[in-house]
């Protein structure tokens, strides 16, 4: 079943210099952080380390959700953990059958997700979908924030979304890429309950009302900015 909307900005968009103050700005109004690990050979990018995570876990109680962009994923998890991450999510390309990395990071007390890329097919991750708290899919490659996102994966979330309801699965669907305002609404309605978003949320203006303007475009409340002059 379809759960209630949360948005997690992507920290790969904030200004690392201030981030403390980011996230005390940001966070009143998210639900989770958006935590990119990138080791530089999964994907061409590095992003966000464990001091990073230990320096947030000092100032905030927010979930800290760390998708890990690498090809060695679990050797991230036991630092993660002593770190505060509350949960990792690895990639399907990674590891192919992830049942015995899930278990790890169980043990470990943290909670899993699994996450597929835009050319990867939903087949590769459905029988797997009973051992992730939440299935990611992604609307961009991975590697980089500010892309275009793919309006092809909405398929893929339609078909997931129908998967995990018909299996009584409580997984979350969680679209990673892209997400704006434009668009966010249109990845709800095929069944996405998280909302990963980084340059719409931290290079706006004003990143609180972008938050607020992601979650009225959600609830389909969304100011209509023509109305007053309309006749
Ligand atoms: C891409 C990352 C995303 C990215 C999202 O590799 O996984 O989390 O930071 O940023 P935007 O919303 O700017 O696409
Ligand atoms: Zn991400």
């Amino acid at each position: 079943m379809t759960q209630p909307a949360r948005i997690a900005p992507s920290l790969l968009a904030a200004d690392f210099a201030h981030l403390g103050d980011e996230v005390a700005r940001i966070g009143p109004y998210v639900d989770l952080l958006h935590c990119d690990v990138m080791d530089g050979h999964f994907v061409p990018n590095i992003g966000i380390g464990i001091p990073v995570i230990a320096s947030l876990r000092k100032v905030t109680d927010l979930t800290l959700d760390c998708h890990l962009m690498a090809t060695n994923a679990e050797a991230y998890f036991v630092p993660l953990q002593e770190a505060g991450a509350d949960m990792v999510t690895v990639h399907m390309e990674v590891y192919p059958d992830p049942i015995g990395v899930a278990a790890k990071a169980r043990d470990l007390g943290l909670r899993f997700g699994l996450v597929i890329n835009p050319p990867t097919p939903l087949d590769a991750v459905e029988p797997y979908l009973d051992v992730a708290d939440m299935l990611v899919v992604m609307s961009v490659d991975p590697g980089f924030g500010g892309q275009e996102f793919i309006y092809q994966v909405l398929g893929k979330i339609e078909r997931a979304r129908k998967s995990i309801d018909s299996r009584g699965l409580a997984t979350d669907i969680q679209v990673d890429g892209g997400i704006g305002p434009d668009n966010v609404r249109r990845a709800r309605d095929a069944g996405a309950d998280v909302f990963v978003a980084g340059n719409s949320i931290f290079r706006a203006p004003d990143p609180v009302a972008a938050v607020a303007e992601l979650r009225a475009r959600l609830s389909g409340q969304e100011q209509d900015a023509g109305a007053s002059t309309r006749r």
